[in-house]
């Protein structure tokens, strides 16, 4: 329903940064975000198009996380501002005017966003490319294209909502490390990995003969693969992936060039 309701308003858009309007998520929805994303005092979080800046005063209010709520409307800029000096969390967040599709989101741990599909598709390889394995992102409404949610979540709602209606759905990422190409490791083992966000398929092989995997599995910078009479769990690092094969002790894996 948000989509009809938002989308006559951002068809048009082109070159300029696209606005979408302001809706706010219910408070029961923002809690239920926050906690999928397991936010904590060592969090930082980013709202991209953060409205009156309830997600990350939240997450600063309830949780000890520090955060940037970034929005193109100035107006919601500044209230959102004056609700985080009201609830007492001015040192730990900030408020700016800008581009959710240009902010840089390097030091963000949870990224979360309530914005509509075109926004969401635009911002998806940025979310990728910049964000740290394990950092987790939470869509309200709409998921993110491509990415596999660790959970989906539907929360009931206390009051009925301008564009959700009587629930609101909720999606949960975690960033995967990228686990693509071929990595070697002693013993003649050979990973061959194809990767799209979540998503692993795998070859092994060991002295040039396949190995048959049941199981390839990526979380975050977690990497799990079992095959018949053994498995691999190890973690993926930019050159290495470091891990125990079972009954065989370390095995590590450097990038092959
Ligand atoms: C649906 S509201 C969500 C507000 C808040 N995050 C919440 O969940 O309550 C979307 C917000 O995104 C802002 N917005 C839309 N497009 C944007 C963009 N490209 N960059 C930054 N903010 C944007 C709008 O001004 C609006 O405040």
């Amino acid at each position: 329903m948000l989509a009809a309701l938002l989308v006559a308003g951002t068809a048009a858009a082109q070159e300029a940064p696209v606005q979408a309007p302001f809706i706010t998520t219910p408070p029961e929805v923002v809690a239920r975000m926050l906690e999928l994303a397991r936010t904590g005092p060592e969090d930082f979080v980013i709202d991209l198009g953060s409205g009156d800046g309830r997600i990350v005063i939240r997450a600063a209010a309830a949780h000890g996380a520090r955060g940037l709520g970034v929005d193109l409307d100035e107006r919601l800029v500044a209230e959102a501002t004056r609700n985080a000096e009201r609830a007492g969390v001015a040192e730990r967040v900030r408020f700016v005017a800008g581009d959710a599709l240009r902010t840089d989101l390097g030091e963000a741990t949870v990224v979360t966003a309530y914005l509509l599909p075109f926004l969401l598709e635009q911002l998806e390889p940025r979310l990728l490319a910049q964000l740290r394995p394990g950092s987790r992102v939470v869509t309200h409404a709409f998921a993110l294209p491509g990415w596999l949610p660790e959970a989906v979540e539907t929360v009931k709602l206390s009051q009925r909502h301008t564009g959700q209606g009587d629930t609101s759905k909720l999606f949960s990422y975690v960033v995967p490390a990228q686990a693509r190409g071929t990595w070697r490791a002693p013993g003649g083992w050979q990973l061959v990995i194809w990767q799209d966000r979540q998503r692993i398929d795998v070859d092994a092989s060991r002295g040039g003969q396949p190995v048959t995997l049941r199981l390839a599995q990526l979380r975050a910078d977690r990497i799990r693969l079992e095959g018949a009479g053994f498995s691999f769990s190890g973690r993926v690092a930019p050159e290495r992936i470091e891990g125990e094969l079972s009954g065989a002790g370390e095995l590590v894996f450097e990038r092959a060039r």
